[in-house]
């Protein structure tokens, strides 16, 4: 049984709480906020019940052991104490110690900027446990990783599940165990290497399985289509085939149409169907009849997850067939569940964030968790007994 925060009574301690703050940040600005206004209810919780609160977290992957200020979490420290209207110390010499003066919450610098932290130090693990008396552990994202600062306290102190997590793995297990039927998958992104997996098993649930993006390029590249100068991976087209037999691949759902461009500024887009592509030809975004007949699907869809762009959404108009497919969705009755970290930024983007049912905080951790590989850091905490 997981250990939840929520059940047990935890007050007048100095808690370490472990958030995943791993957002966003342009010339000190936060771009997503999204992770950040997740972790407030488990920070609420503990101050609510006289707890201090020492706050770590990683923020991108800087090299191990130097201080970049590129990935430093002080304007994420910032923006939390705005919103909670709190004071944070933020910390940037923790390990050996932290003082909070007049406040109730300190939050570490970046823990990824600490020798020791990617490869599990239990060294440095035993100093971070010396910081706090309780060890609450709410970041979903690294769940699938076996770091310091997370995995790496579970063993050394007293444990337990924050309030987002607990959701993650509500949504999640409902997704993988209880979809109420039919249910549409979408999969996309650049690379098939890190989706393989999951694709396979997504089959046999799903009902409709949409790909695209650099996925979706390969598949077609497997089938025999010319893709042009498409983004794909050559090292896996023997898996996409693999995939091609598949006794339920007539659930996979190929685009009728795509939009091209054969120029370096993509600025001359066409739309072709599969069969017209042509060799100097760059497969961008599905086509207008494809949106059709995707959001048709969508329209007939108890239940919908979606993981990924599905077109090159950093330039118009190439990001329209996913524009055209979150409002398909916003628009649906179906219970829909987001996950990955490219497609939330879309969905702040449009504002459509209240008309998804679930929007994961997880990135690679909610893929791992769908597919059914057991997260060591879930484990664990008692998730999977
Ligand atoms: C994420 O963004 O998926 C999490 O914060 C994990 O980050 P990582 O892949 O760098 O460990």
């Amino acid at each position: 049984m997981l250990k939840v925060l929520k059940e047990a009574n935890i007050n007048n301690k100095i808690v370490l709480l472990r958030l995943d703050l791993n957002v966003p940040i342009s010339q000190n600005k936060i771009v997503s906020n999204f992770r950040i206004i997740k972790s407030i209810p488990t920070i609420e919780h503990l101050i609510k019940n006289n707890n201090k609160i020492v706050i770590l977290s990683h923020l991108g992957r800087p090299k191990e052991g130097e201080v970049d200020e590129k990935y430093s979490l002080k304007p994420v420290a910032l923006y939390l104490s705005e919103k909670i209207k709190q004071n944070i110390i933020f910390e940037k010499n923790w390990v050996n110690g932290v003082d909070f003066k007049d406040s109730n919450i300190i939050m570490c610098e970046n823990v990824r900027f600490q020798n020791g932290e990617k490869l599990n130090s239990s060294e440095l693990s035993r100093k971070i446990s010396s910081l706090g008396d309780i060890f609450v552990f709410d970041a979903f994202g690294v769940s699938h990783r076996k770091e310091s600062s997370a995995y790496g306290l579970i063993d050394l102190m007293d444990s337990y599940a924050g309030q987002l997590l607990e959701n993650e793995i509500n949504n999640a297990l409902m997704m993988i165990s209880n979809p109420v039927n039919p249910l549409t998958t979408i999969i996309s992104g650049a690379k098939i290497s890190t989706k393989i997996t999951l694709i396979s098993k997504l089959l046999n649930k799903s009902s409709h399985l949409i790909i695209g993006g650099g996925i979706l390029n390969t598949f077609l590249f497997a089938l025999g289509h010319n893709i042009g100068t498409s983004l794909f991976e050559s090292d896996y087209v023997d898996e996409a085939k693999k995939i091609i037999k598949h006794k339920d691949f007539e659930k996979l759902i190929m685009p009728i149409d795509v939009v091209c461009s054969n120029n370096n500024s993509f600025d001359n887009p066409q739309t072709k169907l599969i069969s017209m592509v042509q060799s100097d030809d760059k497969i961008l975004d599905i086509g207008a009849k494809s949106i059709d007949k995707y959001v048709d699907i969508i329209k007939k869809s108890s239940t919908v997850f979606w993981n990924g762009p599905l077109g090159y959404v950093e330039q118009e108009p190439y990001d329209t067939g996913t524009v055209k497919i979150a409002k398909a969705i916003a628009i649906s009755n179906c219970y829909s569940m987001v996950g990955g970290g490219d497609t939330l930024p879309i969905i702040e983007k449009l504002s459509l964030i209240d008309n998804f049912s679930y929007l994961s905080t997880g990135g690679g951790a909610l893929l791992k968790f769908i597919e059914g590989k057991e997260l060591p850091i879930l484990k664990k905490l008692g998730a999977y007994t």
